[in-house]
């Protein structure tokens, strides 16, 4: 038996569209077998996850076989996954990663790393959720003729910080949210995000936070998405208000991430409409983690 586990992911931290992702302390977990059944899915979470051949794990590993020409395997799978799906959250970057992870230690293919994680971003497209998926921490990506070229930030201060997520009980698909996103942007909004970018990873390396309110701002995708997300706006100045050192749209949305420093972590209680829930979440630093068990 093969167990992976793969954390969920928030991508963009504001001005970082499509390059700039957080690992986060939930996770999918998969245990995977071979077996002599064609396919057996279970699933040990509460959440409407395809249980046949339209899982997106299952998906994965099928592309996976058939990239590298063999034979698939019957399969046996239980999959415990506690990332809240068409949230903004990287659940179907955890599915991709963990598909690929599990696939190469069942057809021993021994991809490296690196290559499953090039495989990754190809399908997602941009690697702002499949990198620290995969990595862990913090990773600013970019994609290169088809070829990803990522570094995992160095972040010695950052359990100074807390995250405070917060989830509404609407889902938005991701495609949904990218619609509403224009075609072309002007050289006044290019360089207002490419400068938060770059001022937001400068901040988080070196643990100049006080400099992240600035530095999480985007012009590029959340005041679009702000317009299909209820509440999103009045959120956002909630925080700032209650003390957040910033405040971001998480991934495409809808959930909202907050950051706050960890001394002022109990007193930060913002005020959320009904249906929005709201917890503390630590980064994950570790990424993809691959084991075989008896
Ligand atoms: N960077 C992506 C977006 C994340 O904002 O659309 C969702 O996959």
């Amino acid at each position: 038996m093969i167990k992976v586990r793969t954390p969920a992911t928030t991508a963009n931290m504001g001005p970082g569209f499509d390059c700039v992702g957080m690992a986060l302390q939930l996770y999918n977990t998969l245990y995977v077998e071979e077996s002599d059944r064609d396919l057996l899915i279970e699933s040990r979470s509460n959440q409407p996850i395809p249980l046949d051949r339209r899982n997106l794990i299952y998906i994965t590993i099928e592309n996976f076989f058939k990239e590298i020409g063999k034979k698939q395997p019957g399969l046996h799978m239980i999959q415990h996954d506690l990332i809240p799906l068409t949230r903004g959250l990287g659940s179907s970057a955890a599915c991709i990663v963990s598909g690929l992870a599990a696939a190469n230690e069942i057809s021993r293919a021994g991809l490296s790393r690196d290559e499953l994680l090039q495989m990754a971003a190809r399908l997602e497209g941009h690697p702002d959720n499949a990198a620290p998926a995969f990595l862990g921490g913090i990773v600013a990506g970019a994609m290169d003729n088809g070829r990803l070229f990522c570094c995992k930030l160095d972040t010695p201060k950052l359990s100074d910080l807390a995250f405070a997520v917060m989830i509404p009980d609407f889902p938005l698909p991701t495609e949904q949210a990218r619609k509403v996103l224009p075609n072309s942007y002007g050289r006044e909004d290019a360089v207002f995000n490419a400068s938060r970018a770059a001022l937001l990873t400068a901040a988080l390396t070196s643990g100049r936070f006080e400099l992240l309110k600035t530095a999480m701002q985007d012009v590029i995708h959340q005041p679009y998405r702000s317009k299909i997300i209820p509440g999103m706006n009045g959120i956002f100045a909630e925080c700032l208000n209650k003390g957040a050192l910033g405040v971001f749209l998480s991934g495409a949305g809808p959930t909202v991430i907050a950051v706050v420093r960890r001394g002022h972590l109990a007193r930060f209680v913002p005020k959320l409409p009904s249906e929005w829930s709201f917890q503390f979440i630590e980064p994950d630093d570790a990424g993809v983690q691959i084991e075989r068990i008896d």
